[in-house]
């Protein structure tokens, strides 16, 4: 949550900044400013509402600095306001600081600061950041750019919580200071010019060489170098990531929105997660891992966890990994699993899923497992992203970089990715079955697959059209479409803002069925088979009782008396949500388009949570 960017170079740096935000903004847009190093010093212009309100600004021409800090929001303490917004400086108006995570203990620092005869503008936790600083910096000889470091160091020491920070300081016309701890920045590095971000998608068209902050370290940056010290302030060396994404993946290419994109990307995505993993008759190479028969059979149990969509791709493999792999497996999401002291043992492998690999829950979930002794494998989509250098095993989607906040491409790829790691388990496990290897084929066969759903979407386009005024709408399947229905409930509520439950078919007896009434919308999904009678039973109960129903399927069923039914192909049953999703996420995004909303940034929504 909240987007931070940096620039240091020969360029002005007003519009890269404005641009990195632009592009940033899909991780909070309640407010955005920034502060340019002028010859004078630091010139802060910030505002509440989106980035391009900063351009409406006058004096934002006048900025000629070439090195500066900016900031979009995602409020958490305070509400959205210009005076909350970003950049915050001291009272002595020194320091500017942008901050992307929560200080816990800022009231507690407010008291310190107050006794020091330090006041306060706005209600946010970061304006204690740049006070403290201003606080340490006075008891230096300030002599030099290191006494600065270390009072930065010195500040940030008093913090508890989660910071990536980035501070100009008016004795320093050419270097910019950052820090971070669980949030998520990353610097990049260009020539005669380097650059800070929230995430790599915003500088992409700038560089593709990118240094990694971990835990307390600091970086100055200046136009032509960047230099690291660790917590002691001992200087390090790190060497860049280059990272291979392609800078178009990070444009609209012609898509009215990211989410459109990103959905019709699927066929694309899913190749390059499979890549070179399975091969049909030959055993599965998974590179990363190096299990062993003797490590998979000693084995207590398997926890897959993850947040909102990740989790609901989780959901998907509980199946694959009992039956294939007779692996007992549990699914949770990640905010309930670390404070639920689950049962973690040596023995038990975890699987943490994170689209951005930053998500404050899972990472902390993460942790967790560690402590315990477990085995930690992360999925994400994310080179070098914090689950990732955290876990003992890191697997990538390669679904490359994910840009609306409703995620839709990597959750099929992670899909992909986990039934071909569980695929990985049963042959190490020395499972041979022809049902097996029919897995691997149906794999191969998914792009095509979804290319068939995304060349024939009109009835989807009319089905959203006639429900886009709805009020509530109730998804159900069984089993494997039973998780399908949850995230084709969770995309519909989070673009279109129109409530949406899902239910196990089996369970809407037993309460939810109350709600039924003339006119409401149900949405099954079929695709198992021995299932399929079950749900359409449950289906027959809600048509009884008024309700309009759209069916997504590959059964045999009987269609007559469902108002409409979009059939997807073929597909076993332990991977179908990778097709019958499809079909619900253009579901929610033309009914989105429809209400007239922001597809690609539903509001109180950012893409990444590095919040807890
Ligand atoms: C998905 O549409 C959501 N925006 C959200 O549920 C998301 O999946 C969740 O926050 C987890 O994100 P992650 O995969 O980056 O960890």
């Amino acid at each position: 949550m909240c987007g931070i960017v940096g620039y240091v170079g020969k360029r002005k740096a007003q519009p890269i900044l404005i641009n990195g935000l632009l592009r940033l903004e899909y991780r909070g847009y309640d407010s955005a400013g920034i502060s340019v190093m002028e010859e004078t010093g630091i010139k802060t212009i910030k505002n509440q509402g989106r980035v391009k309100g900063l351009l409406e600004v006058k004096e934002i021409e006048d900025l000629k600095g070439t090195m500066g800090i900016g900031h979009t929001r995602w409020a958490t303490h305070g509400k959205p306001s210009a005076i909350n917004s970003h950049p915050h400086m001291d009272n002595e108006k020194t320091t500017s600081v942008v901050h992307n995570g929560i200080i816990e203990n800022y009231i507690e620092l407010r008291e310190f600061l107050t006794k020091n005869g330090y006041k306060f503008l706005s209600q946010t936790d970061t304006e204690v950041i740049p006070n403290l600083i201003h606080f340490y910096y006075e008891k230096t000889n300030k002599k030099d750019k290191m006494d600065f470091v270390k009072a930065l160091k010195q500040a940030v020491e008093m913090l508890k919580g989660s910071f990536a920070i980035e501070v100009l300081n008016n004795d320093f016309k050419e270097e910019m200071f950052v820090v971070r701890k669980d949030s998520p920045m990353v610097i990049g590095k260009g020539v005669e010019e380097n650059y800070i971000s929230s995430d790599i998608p915003a500088i992409l068209s700038f560089t593709k060489d990118f240094y990694l902050l971990n835990d307390y370290e600091f970086a100055v940056l200046s136009k032509d170098d960047v230099e690291f010290y660790d917590i002691n302030l001992n200087k390090i060396e790190k060497q860049p990531k280059n990272i291979a994404w392609d800078v178009s993946s990070a444009e609209k290419d012609g898509y009215e929105d990211f989410m459109l994109k990103e959905i019709y990307e699927q066929p694309k995505s899913i190749r390059e997660t499979i890549g070179a993993r399975i091969t049909l008759g030959v055993k599965s190479t998974l590179d990363e891992l190096d299990f062993t028969k003797e490590y998979l059979e000693s084995v207590d149990r398997v926890y897959i966890v993850a947040c909102g969509t990740a989790m609901n791709a989780g959901m998907t493999t509980k199946k694959i990994l009992e039956q294939f792999c007779h692996l007992q497996t549990e699914v949770d999401i990640a905010s309930e699993f670390r404070y639920r002291k689950p049962l973690i043992t040596p023995k038990t492998l975890c699987i943490f899923i994170s689209q951005s690999g930053e998500t404050a829950d899972t990472i902390a979930a993460l942790k967790l497992a560690k402590e315990h002794g477990a085995k930690t494998i992360a999925i994400s989509n994310v080179i070098g992203s914090s689950i990732t250098r955290e876990a003992d095993y890191s697997l990538y989607t390669h679904a490359g970089p994910e840009i609306a906040v409703a995620s839709t491409k990597a959750y099929t790829s992670q899909i992909v990715l986990l039934a071909i790691i569980a695929i990985y388990f049963a042959e190490v496990l020395g499972v041979s079955s022809r049902e097996l290897e029919e897995l691997k084929k149906e794999i191969l066969e998914v792009p095509k697959k979804i290319e068939e759903i995304l060349d024939n979407t009109e009835k989807i386009k009319d089905f959203a059209k006639r429900i886009s005024n709805e009020k509530d709408v109730f998804f159900i399947g069984r089993g494997i479409d039973y998780t399908v229905a949850m995230e084709g409930s969770l995309k519909l509520k989070e673009i279109s803002y129109i409530h949406a439950e899902s239910y196990a078919a089996g369970e809407l007896k037993h309460g939810p069925i109350a709600l039924i009434e003339n006119g409401i919308t149900v949405i099954g999904i079929m695709t198992d088979a021995e299932l399929a009678p079950k749900t359409v039973s449950n289906l027959q109960e809600v048509v009884t009782r008024g309700a309009k129903t759209l069916v997504v399927t590959n059964q045999d069923i009987d269609k007559s008396m469902f108002d409409e039914v979009i059939e997807i192909p073929e597909i076993s049953e332990y991977i179908s949500p990778i097709l019958s999703v499809v079909p619900l996420q253009l579901l929610a995004y033309y009914i989105s388009k429809e209400r007239g909303l922001d597809v690609d940034k539903p509001r109180n929504l950012a893409k990444s949570v590095t919040v807890e």
